[in-house]
């Protein structure tokens, strides 16, 4: 199976997955990039089996109209019932990396808030130890040069991710050479260091669900 079968594959499992416990007052938050785009297509045939989404991007946003989806922001709804999104890499623990697209704080919030996060993947996403992924952090622009040296200190090497501005306004520096052993521990320094809107480890709130898409089909881990 090559990787947008798999996508396609693991979006339809998703969708599987949460049909039994839709209502009609059910709240969907939607996340972002590749594999939430094919939820978002596989969503639109039972749109009126839910009452409403919340994107954690603008591009969600967007999709989930053009499919005649409902969306509202996360501050017109007193819940979120389940959170379906992709992520870059995941271990065991279902601790995550993510922020590959860039919409890392609006994904965290309203994961924060899901009752259930089902995250969807392909199986080369989970590893044994975090951070081959280049960490994306999300940083308020005059604070570049600040955060950039405190990523120092704490061992990683922040590439400032070139013309790339959030839906929020701020900037990426993305990470690398971070060997995540205690994810819960580098969660809270990077949430820390003055300047850091968010960032893109979650390991202080995992998924809940991983569904993984491989070769011989899709399964999931808790
Ligand atoms: C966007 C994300 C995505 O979930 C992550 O980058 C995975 O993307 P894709 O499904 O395209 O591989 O965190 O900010």
């Amino acid at each position: 199976m090559n990787s947008d079968a798999k996508k396609q594959a693991v979006a339809a499992a998703a969708l599987d997955y949460l049909k039994p416990h839709l209502e009609n007052d059910t709240v969907i938050g939607i996340g972002t990039g590749s594999t939430a785009n094919c939820f978002i297509d596989a969503l639109a045939p039972v749109r009126g089996r839910f009452a409403v989404t919340v994107a954690s991007s603008e591009a969600s946003a967007e999709r989930l109209k053009s499919h005649g989806i409902p969306v509202q922001s996360l501050t017109s709804v007193d819940r979120v019932d389940f959170y379906v999104d992709g992520a870059d890499q995941a271990n065991s623990a279902l601790q995550l990396i993510k922020g590959g697209g860039g919409a890392l704080t609006r994904e965290k919030i309203v994961a924060a808030v899901a009752r259930e996060f089902i995250c969807i993947a392909d199986d080369s996403k989970l590893v044994h130890t975090l951070g081959e992924f280049p960490l994306p952090v999300e940083v308020i622009p005059m604070a570049r040069s600040h955060v950039a040296r405190c990523l120092v200190s704490l061992g990683g090497e922040p590439v400032y991710r070139d013309g790339f501005v959030t839906d929020n306004g701020n900037i990426i520096l993305d990470v690398h050479r971070l060997s995540i052993a205690q994810p819960l521990a580098l969660e809270e320094a990077i949430n820390n260091i003055t300047g850091v809107v968010c960032h893109g480890l979650f390991a202080h709130r995992p998924a809940d669900v991983l569904l993984l898409a491989g070769d011989a089909g899709v399964r999931e881990l808790r």
